[in-house]
């Protein structure tokens, strides 16, 4: 079995749900209190083992880049003020040189999409997928978690959550075959079901690990809903050929792609946070 060495992160998308603060700022350098939800991402993924991150960028999101390069200005004014600690924070960002590989969708066409425009730099490896818009601040982080998943089942597989039963035609969900432990066997992935007709409550969340086969099936550009080249699809039909599991995570994962996600996941944080929490707690308690 080859290992997962490579994540793909997709950043070019236009986090049109969480505009206007999205015009000018991409919606993955959205701070969840004091780091962008890329940070979250690109560290949860090194922390895995991943050796190599994809970052899959577009118009307007060079300050991506710029976040996990040196500003030598400001560290230099840092360290003339002897700021240690936070300038072992700005310093933090910039990983292993050649660690963080940029690619460019020239246009959102879907998520689908995105991922293949990294089919080059990843090649004929397993891989893995994961959505900045979804954070886990608690270690270890999902991606860990999928990994070990892989080294014990190999082939494919999705992360999931349970999600309320009435609202699963918010989500793509699972049709699952068997489930041991925290795997389930799949049959495959449906979008946004009504709930009568949902296979299953278990919601895709954005963690992934693919086979390269994948590649081959977003090359045919299918569009799916809204007209974009959507993953799923893609998976779907992979589905019919390989294993897919779904891998149930412990610990909790924040959906940042809403106003109302990130909002609670700012609360959730800042309430955890060791230099503030107990104030923050306060103030919301005066408040309610
Ligand atoms: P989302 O659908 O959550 O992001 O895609 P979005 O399209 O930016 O947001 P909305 O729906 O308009 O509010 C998940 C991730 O995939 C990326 C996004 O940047 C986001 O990080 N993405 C999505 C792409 O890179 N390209 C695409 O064509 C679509």
């Amino acid at each position: 079995m080859k290992p997962v060495r490579k994540v793909v992160i997709p950043v070019a998308g236009h986090g049109t749900r969480v505009l206007p603060a999205t015009k000018s700022i991409p919606k993955e350098l959205l701070p969840v209190v004091d780091r962008p939800l890329i940070d979250y991402v690109v560290n949860e993924a090194f922390e895995a083992g991943i050796e190599h991150a994809v970052l899959v960028t577009g118009r307007g999101k060079g300050a991506i880049e710029d976040y996990f390069d040196h500003a030598f200005e400001l560290e230099a004014g840092l360290e003339a003020k002897k700021k240690t600690q936070i300038l072992d924070s700005v310093r933090a960002c910039v990983h292993t040189a050649g660690a963080i590989s940029y690619t460019r969708q020239q246009a959102p066409l879907g998520l689908g999409h995105a991922v293949w425009c990294a089919r080059d730099i990843v090649g004929d490896e397993p891989f893995a997928v994961s959505l900045p818009d979804e954070i886990v601040a608690r270690r270890p982080g999902y991606l860990k978690q999928m990994l070990n998943a892989y080294g014990e089942v190999g082939g494919n597989l999705v992360a999931v959550e349970e999600a309320p039963k009435e609202e699963t035609s918010k989500y793509g969900v699972v049709a699952p075959i068997a489930r041991k432990g925290a795997l389930i066997e799949m049959s495959g992935m449906v979008e946004k079901p009504a709930p009568e007709d949902a296979p299953s409550n278990f919601r895709i969340i954005g963690r992934y690990v693919l086979q390269p086969d994948i590649f081959d099936l977003l090359e045919q550009q299918e569009k799916g809903a809204g007209g974009e080249i959507q993953l799923t699809d893609a998976m779907n039909k992979l589905n019919a050929r390989q294993t897919f599991h779904a891998c149930i995570n412990e610990g909790e994962i924040h959906d940042c792609g809403s106003k109302l996600g990130w909002m609670k996941a700012n609360a959730a944080l800042a309430l955890e946070n060791p230099d503030f929490g107990d104030a923050f707690a306060e103030f919301l308690r005066v408040r309610l």
